[in-house]
């Protein structure tokens, strides 16, 4: 066990409210594999809150979302566009490639980021048998260092999707951040991006586990119940699911601002630090740091984190729902002490 560890938002326990949500729903027998009235009081929920009809599927995990919430749009002559970093493709152990069979076609990123011109750049040899041909692309919002598509970008992204015939997936492990980070609320981004299908991800955000699979195009959610049986993600007691994204569906933004505001507190303190820089735009719960290897014991002794690229040695910074300012203080003590001995 960790102190309090930077490592991962996923390193911190279940947040109290969601705690309590379990610990309620825990007092009485209940219908099972979706058919619970929880399922349907959050996919109700939801869909209010993001101001559109959806269906929603729970799973087990964020990679088990990606992957089936892509499927049923994809055949396997058919491609995925995303970037050259995303989960999907470096995170995933081809999971994506063994389950729905179709190539990765990997974009260049940009601070985490890819852009609607390089998707067209894609679109080749479209009819040619024998070339593979573009069908859905996938984009991370917050991305896998913690930045933000724009909602200028994300509507390019969507018109190009349109013009191209192209489905569009957003990998949200951490979507609940994204009303706090674009200071714009998830109904409008979601009116903006007009995704088909989302990951929308529980276990980063405070769940002790669950992500859900929503699907906007609720024509390609026809068949996914055997989807999701056949790939072994029904889980039977889905009303602990439930309970669990319902209360976060009202303490995300309490999360979200507590998380960027940890983050933003770190990056203020390192701007002043002459060895040490910051990596990528911090716009969400994350820090991303490069400074010298010789630092990495002493840092992990005072908080525990992961290396992000251990050739350019950048270590990943990650707030939790309950890491506290201390933490933050705490590291930048012992940060500020190496910088100032280098
Ligand atoms: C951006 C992103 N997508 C998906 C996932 C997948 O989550 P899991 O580890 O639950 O499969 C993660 C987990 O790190 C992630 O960071």
């Amino acid at each position: 066990m960790f102190k309090q560890s930077f490592g991962s938002d996923n390193h911190s326990g279940i947040h109290p409210e969601i705690l309590k949500a379990l610990i309620e729903v825990n007092q009485s027998h209940s219908a099972s594999y979706g058919t619970d009235e929880l399922s349907r009081e959050f996919e109700d929920k939801l869909s209010k809150t993001l101001g559109t009809s959806l269906k929603s599927f729970f799973v087990f995990n964020g990679t088990a979302a990606n992957v089936l919430a892509i499927k049923p749009f994809v055949k396997s002559y058919e491609s995925i566009l995303c970037s050259d970093i995303a989960h999907l493709h470096v995170d995933e152990c081809a999971a994506p490639e063994m389950f729905i069979g179709s190539k990765l076609q990997l974009l260049p990123s940009e601070n985490g980021k890819i852009k609607a011109q390089d998707i067209k750049t894609h679109i080749q040899r479209l009819g040619d048998q024998h070339a593979v041909q573009p069908r859905l692309v996938s984009i991370t919002q917050p991305t896998e260092v913690g930045t933000i598509y724009s909602l200028e970008e994300l509507k390019e992204i969507k018109n190009t999707c349109s013009e191209h015939n192209l489905f569009l997936h957003i990998d949200g492990a951490r979507f609940v951040l994204n009303e706090k980070a674009m200071n714009c609320s998830l109904k409008t981004l979601i009116q903006t991006a007009q995704p088909d299908s989302l990951s929308f991800g529980g276990g980063k955000n405070g769940l002790m586990l669950g992500e859900a699979v929503v699907f906007f195009n609720t024509e390609y959610a026809k068949d996914f119940k055997y989807i999701r049986k056949q790939a072994m993600q029904l889980p039977s007691k889905t009303r602990f699911f439930a309970a669990q994204f319902i209360k976060l569906l009202d303490v995300y933004n309490e999360i979200a601002e507590h998380e960027i505001k940890l983050a933003k507190l770190l990056e203020e303190k390192i701007k002043n630090l002459k060895n040490t820089e910051i990596a990528f735009p911090v716009q969400t719960n994350v820090v991303f740091l490069k400074f010298p290897k010789a630092w990495t014991k002493t840092l992990k002794q005072c908080r525990f984190f992961y290396m992000w690229d251990t050739g350019e040695w950048i270590a990943r910074i990650m707030m939790s729902f309950d890491s506290t300012e201390e933490d933050v203080l705490e590291f930048y003590k012992t940060l500020k002490h190496l910088d100032e001995n280098h």
